[in-house]
């Protein structure tokens, strides 16, 4: 496969297999975290190092990330400085991807906004971190009602949403949502089905065209006895109109002498579901004025945000490929738009923003949606507001320059550290107690902060004698156990015997 090369390149991918690992440091807490809203999280910081910290935590959990990130037009923006050279665009983007594709469910995908300057170059680089064949598409966002009376060549009405799928296989359809006005539009009448079919149309059974099933020409039965033949063919075979027949599902109407013979097709099937049958194709209806003027009813017409999404755009993107709960991120957040609406649409949500309006105007964003906020999408949605969300700040790096583990280090952020270290994937557990889980028959343990509390004179993180029969007491396990420490006063032997494999603090946690 082709790929993309710039001044550099070599050192982006160093960067991204070099990232420290920080530690996020909770500022405040605002409206009711408790449950699923204990993920909610706006956090300020670099997003290399933020999305670096969220691996242990978050890997692979993440089902919808959308980015908007600064589009390198070369122009000055209030909010950030737009201005990077080409080489130095994709080389920020570079190491961002490959920890965003880490971050992704395996049936997740990653949309990003981009404009013509980038769009293709973006294209090749994502081809190469996500896999070309993971390409869904890249849709077209028509941005501006139109206008451009003074563009010299075009007017540039529309911008990109690249869409990749993390593994397209795995990826769920996508349907556009019912049209109630369309379904009363089109769906006028009702029989003995309507609770749960709900009203019906009448589709001709009869085609224009003709191919090559010659069973599909044969005579239906009017009631009272008549033939009634196709001018070409029918679309269904006989079997199948006869049971429809049966079922009271085919309408015969006549017409000066003429016999039309059409089907009623319900706008629930059997199940009670409704048709979703429209697939999606441009993005529109939403545009560019929508989000200023949202972001001016928000912060005022001073403080709006230059250029945010409108709420309706991420919307639209969230409605086709996530459900409520999912866990939606964005890291590139601006004013906030995308946390603002996966919160309105009762999605999970991390956002990362490295400005000043990370406190500016998303703090002060997200905590008027808890108090019920009615712009942007808020009547569609019907939001009443409620929620919660943390704030946080990059905190300590995890380890120092030689490898040592900070002192600052919770048990419960090491913990997820090991496991995720271990097993590849983070852990859905809560960290408490120094069995971290059992996978794939081998149990983990983390002897560290003195977990073991007073079973131990020197606080636990030693795997001596004592500590282990206190494992073995209150942590038993018949197969293989791991088990991390500082030390281990126990033999090779011993630990054999015991089906131990003993790995060193700090030494042995090694970050994938
Ligand atoms: C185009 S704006 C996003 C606008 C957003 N979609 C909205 O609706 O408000 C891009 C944002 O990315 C932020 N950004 C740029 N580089 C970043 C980085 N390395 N880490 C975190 N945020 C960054 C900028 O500060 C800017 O706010």
């Amino acid at each position: 496969m082709p790929f993309l090369d710039w001044v550099n390149k070599n050192q982006a991918k160093e960067t991204t297999r070099e990232v420290p690992y920080h530690l996020l440091k909770q500022e405040s807490v605002h409206g009711d975290i408790s449950g699923a809203n204990a993920d909610n999280l706006l956090i300020q910081g670099d997003n290399l190092l933020a999305l670096k910290a969220l691996i242990p935590f978050y890997a692979g959990r993440v089902k919808c990330i959308f980015i908007d990130p600064p589009y390198n037009t070369q122009s000055a923006f209030e909010h950030y400085d737009d201005k990077l050279e080409h080489s130095q665009w994709l080389s920020m983007m570079y190491p961002r991807l490959v920890l965003l594709r880490e971050l992704l469910a395996e049936n997740g995908s990653i949309w990003l906004s981009i404009d013509d300057r980038e769009a293709h170059y973006l294209k090749v680089l994502m081809d190469e971190v996500f896999g070309r064949q993971n390409f869904l598409t890249s849709f077209i966002w028509k941005k501006s009602y139109g206008g451009g009376a003074k563009a010299k060549w075009v007017v540039g009405l529309h911008e990109h949403v690249l869409c990749y799928t993390k593994r397209l296989e795995l990826f769920p359809e996508m349907w556009l949502p019912p049209d109630p006005e369309a379904a009363k539009k089109y769906y006028k009448f009702s029989d003995a089905k309507h609770a749960t079919r709900g009203p019906y149309r009448l589709q001709p059974l009869a085609t224009t065209s003709m191919d090559a099933r010659p069973n599909l020409r044969y005579a239906i039965m009017h009631p009272d006895g008549h033939e009634i033949w196709p001018d070409k063919q029918w679309q269904w075979s006989q079997e199948r109109v006869v049971s429809a027949q049966a079922n009271g599902e085919i309408v015969i109407a006549e017409k000066k002498g003429k016999f039309s013979v059409s089907y009623k097709q319900y706008l629930r099937d059997p199940d009670g579901d409704e048709r979703r049958r429209k697939p999606y194709s441009i993005i529109e209806g939403h545009y560019t004025q929508h989000g200023t003027y949202e972001s001016m009813e928000l912060f005022g017409l001073e403080n709006k945000f230059s250029f945010p999404k409108p709420e309706g755009l991420i919307n639209t993107i969230l409605e086709a490929c996530t459900e409520a709960g999912d866990l939606i991120l964005d890291s590139f957040l601006g004013s906030g738009t995308t946390a603002a609406v996966a919160h309105k649409m009762n999605r999970r949500y991390i956002g990362i923003e490295m400005g000043d309006h990370a406190r500016t105007h998303c703090l002060p964003r997200l905590q008027k949606v808890i108090e019920g906020e009615q712009g942007g999408i808020s009547t569609n949605v019907e939001w009443r507001g409620g929620g919660g969300f943390r704030f946080c700040t990059l905190g300590d790096p995890t380890f120092d320059t030689d490898g040592r583990i900070s002192a600052k280090v919770k048990f419960a952020s090491l913990a997820a550290y090991v496991w995720h270290c271990e097993n590849g994937e983070p852990g859905h557990q809560v960290f408490d107690m120094p069995l971290l889980g059992i996978q794939n028959g081998v149990a983990y343990y983390l002897l560290y902060n003195g977990a073991l509390g007073d079973r131990h004179p020197a606080s636990g993180n030693v795997l001596t004698h004592a500590v282990l029969q206190a494992i073995n007491e209150i942590f038993p396990h018949a197969g293989p156990k791991v088990v991390y420490g500082e030390m281990s006063r126990l033999g090779a032997s011993r630990l054999a015997a015991e089906g131990i494999t003993f790995k060193q603090i700090p030494y042995d946690v090694k970050m994938r």
